[in-house]
């Protein structure tokens, strides 16, 4: 298993981080057997398994329920674990409380949360207390309502020097990584440039020192709507609406199950058994 200084090694010697989502034991198995570096128990889980619009509704019920399964189905890849909306805005007591209570109970081994400025004091706490911190900039989900949709940011020169500023914050409060979201790329290549620690794109260029996508989006598996920046490597939906067609057609039909999918007995034990 890849550890934190394991990534920040990676970046130095120009060896892309793969980082990819998972929600549930059979999505965690083959990422680990694909051999995916970090796997990221996103709050995306909201919009992809749970069908919420957005990230707001996720409990940290839901995370441990969802973080419990990875890990039983990646006992050997690193696990970062989102803390989901309000579970670090409060005291920092509360932040770490709800840290400890995600690795203890998930087995992940780093937690992610959105956002600069009043986050710092908990990135710092957090990694005082010995949690590993992901940062993520840019696009943060959480704050949906307050940016105003899913747009991209930074792109004016204010926002981009806040955005680099921000990032510089991150690393100095102990982020280990950080994840940059929806952001040209050229601000991204000069946020990792400037930065020790391995920035994750995702919607941020090829400069990143590493990508992450939403399982569900590089499989195209129950969405319908891809954002620009997701490349899908298969398409999920047509395969298994192929399967359930099938599997539907063979049953009105009485095709399915033939002999070969049957038990059978012999015939002399049936000899008179019904009178
Ligand atoms: O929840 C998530 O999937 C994420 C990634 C998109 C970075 O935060
Ligand atoms: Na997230």
């Amino acid at each position: 298993m890849k550890s934190t200084t394991d990534f920040q090694k990676m970046k130095k010697e120009n060896e892309k981080i793969v980082m990819l989502t998972a929600y549930d034991y059979p999505s965690a198995k083959l990422a680990e057997q694909t051999g995916v570096d970090v796997i990221l128990v996103g709050d995306s889980l909201g919009m992809v398994v749970l069908g919420y619009d957005s990230t707001i509704p996720v409990t940290l019920d839901d995370m441990l329920h969802h973080g419990k399964a990875v890990r039983r189905g990646a006992k050997d890849t690193c696990i970062v674990i989102d803390m989901p909306f309000m579970t670090y805005h409060l005291s920092v007591r509360d932040t770490l409380l709800n840290a400890a209570k995600l690795l203890q109970e998930t087995g992940a081994n780093a937690v992610k949360v959105e956002g600069a400025d009043e986050v710092l004091d908990h990135i710092r706490a957090l990694t005082k207390a010995g949690v590993p911190v992901c940062a993520h900039l840019g696009l943060t989900p959480q704050s949906v309502g307050v940016l105003g949709g899913y747009k991209v940011q930074g792109k004016d020169r204010h926002a981009a020097l806040k955005l680099l500023e921000d990032a510089k914050k991150c690393e100095e409060a102990g982020a280990f990584m950080i994840v940059l979201e929806c952001v040209p790329k050229q601000i991204a290549r000069e946020i990792s440039q400037a930065l020790k620690i391995p920035t994750i794109g995702i919607g941020a260029g090829v400069d990143c020192d590493g990508q992450v996508l939403v399982y569900h989006d590089v499989l195209m598996y129950g969405v319908d709507r891809l954002a620009k920046f997701v490349k899908p490597f298969a398409n999920m939906n047509v395969e298994v609406q192929k399967g359930l067609e099938g599997y539907v057609q063979e049953v009105k039909q009485a095709t399915f199950p033939t002999d070969a999918y049957s038990f059978t007995m012999k015939e002399e034990e049936l000899q008179g058994l019904y009178g």
